[in-house]
């Protein structure tokens, strides 16, 4: 390395990331928060999975014809000339750690969450990223209609303990495989009808469903006519699907029955659902789910039932700022201490962890400044209390507290700090 200093570019995140910086991140996690605990005190317990799978998990998991797989991920050989992934969605790894890890042979449902990040090459823009974050559930190996209830309130209560009310549920069902088998022949017809490109013709014939969902004004416009799912469910899905509205009737969950719905994922079958608020625009889904039938089977499991939703970290934290919803949360420790030069840096470390040990936040005073300096960080921190140690304090294992917010001094015994931290 050359002794000369020379001064280096800096580097830019890679474009399209969503990242979280203080302070916004305490507002980020307190999302994340609201939006998972519902599950967790339904019985749901944590996933951690790897952010990095096998490329063909997603390509029959997800489905070739979804833009999600067939123009967004992130894939990569690695040192090994495997072919490998980046997570667009959390279903697909869920569904294989649990073949892999013979959950499905136990206690049904298998009930997870999981949070984390995903990666969609996407056009970034305001709500949409190429690396965004999720919460999300998934309940494998029971088809009850109550349980798809179960699944959209828990969701639902997820968004109502953000306090948002800007929103709608979406419901829809693409119901069981005789259902579709009959919607096809007279969707297939309708196709045929149509002046397509090659490349659409070729998709539609792998899953006309896709058209739905194509955003090219042309097409939107050629499917206006087209047969519609649900008219077409049979007695079964169209049972099962009155028993979930049913279900939610009861739970006082409005929802609106949308016939032309389409997720971008191909394994769903059954009841399909998506909440959109209405302050965001083009990226109006703040979250959606549904049953996912036939996917065990297709990843090599046997052939078990499951339904899940994933929701947008992200745009659920941008709804709130539009509904003006988030609490202001003031990150401040209860405590600051400043030790009185370098000789006391050691007890003002052992009196930090008594103080967390005794249940209370405990910031220390770092670096080689002056009292003055290190009274101002104290107050820059917003610390409830302060606490200059020296020799004196050591000696008597008192210390002397200087509550911020109206400057008077309590004393109190080091190993009673309750007496005056808890008032
Ligand atoms: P998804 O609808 O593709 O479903 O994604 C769920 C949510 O993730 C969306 O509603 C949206 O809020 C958020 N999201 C998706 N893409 C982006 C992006 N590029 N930027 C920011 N936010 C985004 C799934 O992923 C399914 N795995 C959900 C599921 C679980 N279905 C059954 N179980």
């Amino acid at each position: 390395m050359s002794e000369k200093l020379v001064k280096l570019e800096k580097i830019a995140a890679p474009k399209g990331v969503r990242e979280y910086l203080p302070p916004e991140s305490r507002s980020f996690e307190w999302v994340r928060e609201q939006l998972i605990s519902p599950a967790k005190s339904a019985g749901y317990q944590l996933m951690e999975l790897p952010v990095f799978e096998d490329t063909t998990l997603f390509n029959r998991g997800v489905g070739e014809t979804t833009d999600v797989v067939s123009k967004e991920m992130y894939t990569f050989e690695d040192r090994g000339g495997r072919s490998i992934t980046l997570r667009p969605e959390g279903t697909a790894g869920v569904m294989r750690a649990v073949i892999e890890g013979n959950l499905d042979r136990g206690q049904l449902p298998v009930k997870v969450w999981y949070a984390g990040q995903f990666f969609r090459a996407e056009r970034p823009q305001a709500g949409r990223y190429r690396q965004f974050y999720q919460v999300g559930i998934e309940a494998i190996g029971v088809d009850d209609p109550a349980l798809d209830a179960e699944v959209i309130a828990i969701a639902n209560q997820g968004f109502k303990n953000l306090g948002l009310k800007r929103y709608r549920l979406e419901i829809t069902s693409l119901g069981d495989a005789a259902s579709r088998a009959a919607h096809r022949v007279d969707l297939m017809k309708f196709i045929g009808g149509l002046n397509l490109d090659d490349a659409t013709k070729a998709r539609s014939e792998i899953n006309p469903l896709r058209l739905f969902d194509d955003k090219r004004p042309e097409i939107i416009d050629a499917m206006q006519g087209a047969p519609l799912l649900m008219d077409y469910l049979s007695d079964y899905s169209l049972d099962h699907f009155s028993k979930v509205t049913g279900y939610l009737d009861d739970l006082n969950i409005s929802y609106v029955v949308n016939k032309r719905m389409v997720r971008g994922l191909d394994y769903y079958t059954g009841t399909t659902f998506e909440f959109v608020h209405s302050d965001l625009g083009a990226q109006s889904g703040i979250g959606g789910g549904g049953r996912y039938d036939g996917l065990m089977e297709v990843l090599g499991g046997q052939p078990l039932s499951g339904i899940g939703f994933g929701l947008g970290i992200d745009r659920a934290l941008l709804a709130a700022i539009a509904e003006n919803t988030l609490p202001i949360q003031e990150f401040s420790s209860d405590l600051f201490i400043i030790p009185l030069g370098d000789e006391m840096k050691s007890f003002a470390l052992t009196f930090a962890a008594s103080a967390r040990k005794q249940g209370f936040s405990a910031e220390v005073a770092f670096g080689e400044r002056s009292l003055k300096g290190a009274m101002k960080g104290a107050d820059k921190s917003g610390a409830r209390f302060v606490a200059v140690i020296g020799e004196t304090e050591r000696e008597s294992g008192s210390v002397e507290l200087k509550r911020m917010s109206d400057g008077t001094s309590i004393s109190v015994k080091m190993s009673e700090l309750n007496k005056v931290l808890e008032l």
